[in-house]
């Protein structure tokens, strides 16, 4: 299958072998004064070689390397960075490349977007959950007082590139958790989508590539609509009011094993979907199968009543509450969504529940 590429606001998003072509482009016709790469301990040692390889740049270029993982997605990273590029001169016609999963690209866009006032970034997604959400729609940022994305701005890159064969440097659990979001998009957009994921339980190498595609049109079709989130794009938190919950409350605790996003996001989807069941008539039927598609890519977790007296206070801080009322969307059918729905505690709980049994 040919991966045309995608026109979003003010970027261009290319795939695979045209990716390099038209980053060799964008350096012949923009004007630049220096480059960096910005990378994490794992993308310099699995991604920058397969980068370098590809597109041997003629240029100079500084590489900057913060460490991987959520708990560094956070200021004191992005003080490092701007450290780092006013230590090595960088001024207002520099350009950033970002290489690595949502969290370098979150906080990449984030540092690029504030340095300066603003200096030009790329974003080159190496995870399957940067390729299908972080990297797309503008959203940069960072996590503070371990709440998620808690500081940050709309911004877009200069350009994104998919290359797909990053993802063979992922291990298997970090592609999983990417899958996440792919069925997130296919429940509250496409239908279409949501057969394929109920079929192809094999999850082959061209299978996801597809995926993965049809996510990018979805995402961006969704924040072309609604780009600062207005309406349209609450459908991209679905499973993430009590997700990103329980991810913030296992990241936190020293004595949880952290889980990945994914992992999280699969609990909050099935999670949302009870409730949905329970206050917009969600069709049984979707709901088992969704738990068996999720069981098929993700382990069991286990939480405590205590444990789910914590998400309650985490789902507090959710970015889409209003005054304090912690807004839900939820799901009437695949496909049609509901923003801004109440859910009272104790439905939440009963559905937690669900997901326990
Ligand atoms: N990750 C949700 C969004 O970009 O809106």
């Amino acid at each position: 299958m040919e991966f045309k590429e995608i026109t979003a606001k003010d970027y261009t998003i290319y795939f695979e072998s045209k990716t390099y072509l038209a980053l060799e482009t964008f350096f012949k016709t923009n004007s630049y004064s220096t480059v960096f790469i910005l990378v994490d301990s794992h993308t310099k040692a699995n991604c920058l070689p397969v980068f370098l390889s590809k597109f041997p740049l003629h240029l100079d270029y500084n590489v900057i390397e913060i460490p991987s993982g959520e708990n560094h997605k956070n200021l004191e990273t992005c003080s490092k960075v701007w450290q780092e590029l006013t230590r090595l001169n960088a001024d207002r016609k520099s350009i950033l490349i970002n290489i690595g999963g949502g969290m370098v690209t979150d906080l990449g866009g984030f540092v690029a977007a504030t340095f300066k006032r603003g200096i030009r970034f790329i974003n080159i997604p190496t995870s399957l959950l940067g390729m299908v959400d972080a990297s797309i729609g503008g959203k940069t940022g960072v996590d503070f007082n371990n709440l998620k994305n808690q500081i940050g701005l709309f911004v877009n890159p200069e350009l994104l590139l998919v290359d797909f064969s990053y993802l063979k440097t992922l291990p298997k659990l970090e592609l999983h958790s990417g899958l996440a979001e792919v069925i997130k998009y296919a429940l509250t957009y496409d239908a279409d989508l949501w057969k394929s994921m109920q079929e192809n339980s094999s999850f082959n190498e061209k299978t996801i590539q597809k995926w993965i595609y049809r996510s990018i049109e979805i995402k961006n079709e969704i924040v072309l609509t609604d780009p600062t989130e207005q309406n349209l794009r609450k459908i991209l938190n679905y499973g993430h009011t009590i997700g990103h919950a329980i991810e913030t409350y296992f990241l936190e605790n020293d004595n949880k094993e952290n889980l990945r996003h994914g992992e999280a996001i699969a609990i909050g989807l099935i999670a949302e979907s009870y409730i949905s069941m329970q206050e917009c008539n969600f069709p049984e039927k979707e709901l088992m199968a969704l738990k068996k598609v999720i069981t098929q890519l993700f382990k069991k977790v286990s939480f405590s009543e205590k444990d789910i007296e914590s998400f309650h206070e985490l789902m507090k801080h959710d970015k889409k509450n209003n005054n304090g009322i912690i807004l839900f969307t939820l799901l009437d059918t695949i496909g049609n969504c509901k923003i801004n729905c109440t859910v009272s505690k104790e439905l939440i709980n009963k559905s937690l529940d669900f997901y326990l049994k």
